[in-house]
């Protein structure tokens, strides 16, 4: 067997090889970095990696890539974002800066629901310009595997319109998308005075939404004033049955038990998780349900930081995301993501790369394709212009990005 394409001279491979399982503890720190490595690319696989160069697997027809002694890593994953949608909402901005809540702005029939007006709004083809160019960006910035929610219709035809631009843009861009249908993200505001009608409506959607395959996951903002635990549980009860996995927006501001609900209900991820109660944060650890933890959103809401030293104590498999959104976290940049992991959850540049990697991977459920570099996955890497992956975190606010391939192609 020759390889398509061998790139050499790798200073620091990250492989995030290991146990077939999201990691925890010490395996989210003990990470395993090659010296001087090489990677061999076929028919957009790993099919070898390892320290020095491999010949044999050259004939005339293999390129061969230079990594120039730079540090490189599995493409990274960002595991939850709110990726198509109309509009932005800098005209919050100032409101917030002033002290007014991110809850008092959804309450008077902003933020959530000023999108979905615009969502609304939007035709399909705007809809999956806006949400290429962010695409493009998220790419540029090393991430080659997004998660993307709907959840800005609040009604089926606009849930659908969503999901459908996210397919397309599977299909279109070097990107994997993977999909979450999140008809409960806010409570449209004909359904303020009985909100129990709005979650059979969502229930309601919910076999459409399958028959279409237009999403793998259903998610629920679990949240005071928006969904609460039993109208969550009863909505993740019913798509269960319909053979969605489940995530959760869970305890981001206000501590209402969504962490124990995803252990309770056997989700994949519960993600924010600002507010969890330690008994939440354990029930996480026994029933194996990983925390996506959104630091950026902490920061941009100017609120606490998750618990994410703890959650790694008590054994939780954490992951990093950015939550891109027009709201609570108006950002692509997944590095800034990696930079608060440590400078905000106080994260090890190993647990961090772990964390947007391998256990980013478990969280969409796509750890069996991507999420390390070995042999069998597809060949997704980022070469970093840095001396090491703490260089990464420490210079901070800029791009390091020096080259990104997606399955064996080069596209940064
Ligand atoms: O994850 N918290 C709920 N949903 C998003 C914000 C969406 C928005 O503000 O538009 C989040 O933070
Ligand atoms: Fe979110």
């Amino acid at each position: 067997m020759k390889a398509d394409l061998i790139i050499k001279n790798i200073g620091n491979l990250v492989t995030m090889r290991g146990d077939n399982k999201p990691r925890t503890k010490e395996k989210m720190r003990d990470i395993q970095i090659l010296k001087n490595a090489y990677v061999a690319i076929k028919d957009g696989k790993f099919v070898d990696l390892g320290e020095g160069f491999n010949d044999k697997l050259v004939d005339s027809n293999t390129q061969i890539h230079d990594a120039k002694g730079l540090t490189v890593t599995p493409g990274l994953i960002d595991a939850h974002t709110h990726l198509v949608h109309g509009g932005s909402r800098e005209n919050e901005f100032a409101l917030k800066l002033s002290g007014v809540s991110y809850l008092d702005i959804l309450k008077s029939g902003g933020g959530i629901l000023s999108t979905v007006k615009a969502t609304k709004n939007a035709s399909f083809d705007e809809l999956y310009e806006k949400a290429k160019k962010s695409l493009d960006i998220m790419l540029s910035y090393g991430t080659t595997t997004v998660e993307a929610k709907s959840g800005y219709g609040l009604e089926l035809d606009t849930e659908i319109k969503q999901l459908k631009v996210a397919q397309k843009l599977n299909q279109d861009h070097p990107v994997d998308i993977v999909s979450t249908f999140l008809g409960a993200h806010a409570i449209p505001l004909e359904y303020k005075d009985n909100p129990d009608e709005y979650v059979d409506e969502v229930i309601n959607m919910l076999p459409k939404i399958k028959e279409l395959k237009l999403a793998e996951f259903c998610d629920v903002f679990c949240e005071d004033n928006v969904f609460s635990v039993e109208q969550t549980r009863r909505i993740l009860n019913e798509a269960k049955k319909l053979g969605f996995k489940i995530k959760i927006h869970a305890d981001e501001i206000v501590s209402l038990g969504g962490a124990e609900l995803s252990a309770q209900l056997g989700a994949i991820s519960a993600d924010h998780l600002m507010a969890a109660s330690e008994k939440g944060m354990e029930d996480m650890a026994k029933n194996n349900v990983i925390a996506n933890i959104l630091p950026g959103t902490s920061f941009n809401l100017m609120k606490n930081y998750a618990n994410a030293r703890k959650m790694i104590d008590l054994g939780v498999a954490v992951s990093l995301s950015t939550d891109y959104n027009p709201g609570s976290c108006p950002t692509e940049n997944i590095q800034l993501i990696m930079q608060l992991g440590s400078l905000g959850l106080k994260m090890t540049p190993s647990e961090v790369l772990t964390a947007v990697t391998i256990n980013a991977a478990f969280a969409i459920d796509k750890a069996d394709e991507v999420g390390s570099i070995e042999v069998g996955k597809k060949a997704d890497l980022v070469i970093f212009d840095a001396p090491n992956i703490d260089y990464i975190m420490y210079h901070f606010g800029i791009n390091h990005v020096y080259r990104v391939y997606k399955e064996g192609k080069l596209v940064v």
